[in-house]
């Protein structure tokens, strides 16, 4: 759809607003000066000697020289400056009536609690702890522990298989696991301990203890040697503990993400730059006031989002916000909005697949909620249709609430591009412009500036505080995939283009990654899941458009020859394979059986056409196929009805 309305900042949310137009000019003039300016908003030990250490690029350390404890940043501050008793956490456990406000003093008293119980298991300063917890107010506690000891956490998405967590245990070596014997999710309990153990079994006798939350009291299989209670291991720690201050360099956690390989990269974050992208991206880009708004960010803590708005950027500002623990139709579809209303929430942070799943229910199901509360609305995970955002702006914001649109990545840590809520006039579909501080522009093959209305390549010119600072274990991957293609930018992998007025247009990716629902997927990583299946020659996978999910995995698979035709079963049996291999948001949405791909005389499978037969669009150019009756092949088998 095309919009051609501007939404201006509403007059008294910009006369009072956090940011206003000031705070460009003011970090162009001087950006490091301004990142040290907002460094101050954070509790230091040892002040920092220089604000941004690049003599050695593309391996940027910020802050060097100051000590710092994210831990005692996001509770132990507040609760000394006398709000102990604000509620940090409003929590919503999706079974009805299952509530729980958690206090800062509260949120203190646990995460000292966890510090002391992990310190017990032998947990130190640098050891790596996987957390595979459900949306409960122990995964944040479990993180801030971590991050009190300097012992960096690796969360991975309830989501995601036995495989695919043990992957992560084995790739960043961690010797202690938190997990629950399950969550709710759609009105029943739905387990991870078995996932736990299965993947514990799989990485080689290297996790010493599996911690076990009860929260659906599900029956699990308990280990004793290795298995402990949560309940029972902190019931038995004293709720003091004293917080070292870290490095500002010091790892934070590891976050893994698809790449254009099989194999996922494990993201690096470290302290203090970290928190001072996101405390103060948090505290701009939704206008916070810490006083008085209720903040509710939707995203599961095994993302990204998690992580940096929902975790270290809300608490270290000191902020109130909600924590729900199951899906948005349980018990009805309207379990958004009543929570909503129930406290009051002024800021709300989704992503556009729920905001079009909304769509679709109708606009009576909100409508029964009072939303009154509501003054500003963010949006993140994928590029957001224009009719998605102006049926936001309108159904749940009342016309009355800015969007932001706010793109970032896993590797940039804090939001990058964005409106601003008290300056931005908006346009509906656009990022807009690169936060204050931040240096983003679009150029073309050379690594040139490309002229406002034109397209190309989403790039950043200069480090940022959040950026990461590696792959774990692999700085020349890290240098390979961002750094290398043009010298001395971080190239992102979005392609964007710049309106007339210089605003920018996130498109999408340009490499082989898929955005489905707002969650990167690889399709070389689906495309390995699917040939590990016995009766599977060759894979290809595509991300084809999807009017709910942004993209779909389509996958075309050519069987062995030993498989004859696969059988009846033989699209489910794949489509199960790879859930069972990597998690079900992986699940292709079709499988096609073909007999032939097409490729390059080169032997490169050329997506491009496979993409036109899965979005049922007329083949595009085929001069450089080997063979060009492959794509008739591909679409006569089709059409004899192979599609799922
Ligand atoms: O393609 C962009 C898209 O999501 C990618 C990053 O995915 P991930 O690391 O999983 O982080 C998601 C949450 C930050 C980007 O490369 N993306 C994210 N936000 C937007 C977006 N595309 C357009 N507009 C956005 N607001």
């Amino acid at each position: 759809m095309h919009e051609e309305r501007r939404f201006p900042p509403p007059e008294a949310l910009a006369a009072a607003a956090n940011v206003t137009e000031e705070a460009y000019a003011r970090a162009e003039a001087d950006r490091e000066g301004f990142w040290a300016e907002q460094a101050e908003r954070l509790d230091w030990g040892q002040k920092w000697d220089r604000v941004l250490d690049w003599d050695n690029p593309p391996f940027a350390k910020w802050f060097t020289g100051g000590t710092i404890n994210a831990a005692v940043n996001c509770v132990d501050r507040h609760v000394t400056a006398g709000r102990g008793e604000k509620v940090a956490i409003h929590w919503v456990g999706e079974p009805e009536d299952d509530t729980r406000d958690i206090t800062y003093a509260q949120l203190q008293d646990e995460v000292n609690r966890a510090a002391n119980a992990l310190t017990e298991l032998g947990v130190a300063k640098g050891d790596r702890v996987a957390i595979y917890l459900p949306m409960i107010p122990e995964a944040v506690v479990t993180m801030l522990a971590c991050a009190r000891l300097g012992a960096p956490h690796t969360v991975v998405f309830g989501g995601f298989s036995a495989d695919a967590l043990a992957s992560r245990i084995v790739d960043c070596g961690a010797r202690v696991v938190v997990t629950a014997d399950g969550g709710y999710r759609r009105g029943a309990p739905s387990a991870l301990k078995p996932a736990v153990d299965e993947a514990v079994a799989k990485a080689d006798g290297l996790v010493e203890h599996v911690v076990v939350v009860q929260r659906t009291g599900q029956e699990v299989a308990f280990d004793e040697t290795r298995d402990l209670w949560w309940h029972e291991l902190m019931g038995r720690q004293s709720p003091q503990h004293d917080a070292e201050l870290h490095d500002a360099e010091h790892p934070l956690y590891v976050m893994y993400t698809s790449g254009t390989t099989g194999k996922p990269k494990g993201i690096l974050h470290t302290t203090g730059g970290y928190l001072v992208g996101t405390a103060y991206s948090h505290w701009a880009v939704f206008d916070l006031k810490a006083d008085t708004d209720v903040y509710w960010c939707t995203a599961d803590i095994g993302w990204v989002t998690g992580h940096s708005y929902l975790v270290y950027g809300p608490l270290a500002n000191g902020a109130t916000q909600v924590l729900y623990e199951g899906t948005p139709d349980s018990p009805h579809k309207g379990r958004w909005w009543e929570i909503i209303e129930k406290y009051g929430v002024t800021i709300f942070y989704t992503a556009p697949t729920a905001i079009r799943t909304f769509m679709k229910w109708g606009n009576d199901i909100p409508a029964k909620f009072d939303l009154s509360s509501i003054r500003v609305l963010g949006s993140v995970g994928e590029p957001i249709n224009p009719e998605a955002y102006v049926w936001y702006r309108s159904t749940i914001g009342g016309d009355r609430a800015p969007v932001v649109d706010t793109w970032w990545q896993t590797e940039t840590g804090q939001i990058m591009i964005t409106p601003m809520p008290g300056v931005t006039h908006a346009k509906p579909g656009s990022a807009m412009r690169p936060l204050p501080g931040i240096v983003a522009d679009v150029v073309n093959d050379e690594g040139e500036s490309v002229p406002d209305g034109s397209g190309g390549y989403l790039i950043i010119r200069e480090p940022w505080p959040a950026m990461l600072r590696t792959v774990w274990g692999d700085d020349e991957r890290y240098k390979d995939t961002y750094w290398s293609r043009w010298p001395g930018v971080y190239f992102a992998g979005d392609g964007a283009k710049k309106d007339e007025d210089g605003d920018i247009w996130v498109l999408g990716r340009v490499d082989d990654v898929m955005n489905v629902s707002g969650h990167r997927l690889s399709t070389t990583e689906i495309e390995s899941a699917l040939v590990s299946h016995p009766k599977v020659a060759e894979a290809a996978v595509v991300g084809a458009t999807d009017e709910t999910t942004g993209q779909a995995v389509c996958a075309f698979v050519i069987l062995r020859e030993s498989a004859g035709d696969g059988g009846d079963e033989i699209v489910a049996e794949l489509r199960n394979h790879v859930a069972k291999e990597i998690g079900a948001i992986a699940k292709p949405r079709q499988v096609m059986i073909v007999p032939e791909l097409p490729k390059t005389r080169s032997g490169k499978i050329m997506r491009r056409l496979l993409r036109d037969v899965a979005e049922n669009r007329e083949i595009g150019d085929v001069t450089t196929l080997a063979d060009s009756s492959v794509m008739s092949l591909i679409q006569t088998g089709l059409s004899s009805g192979s599609e799922d």
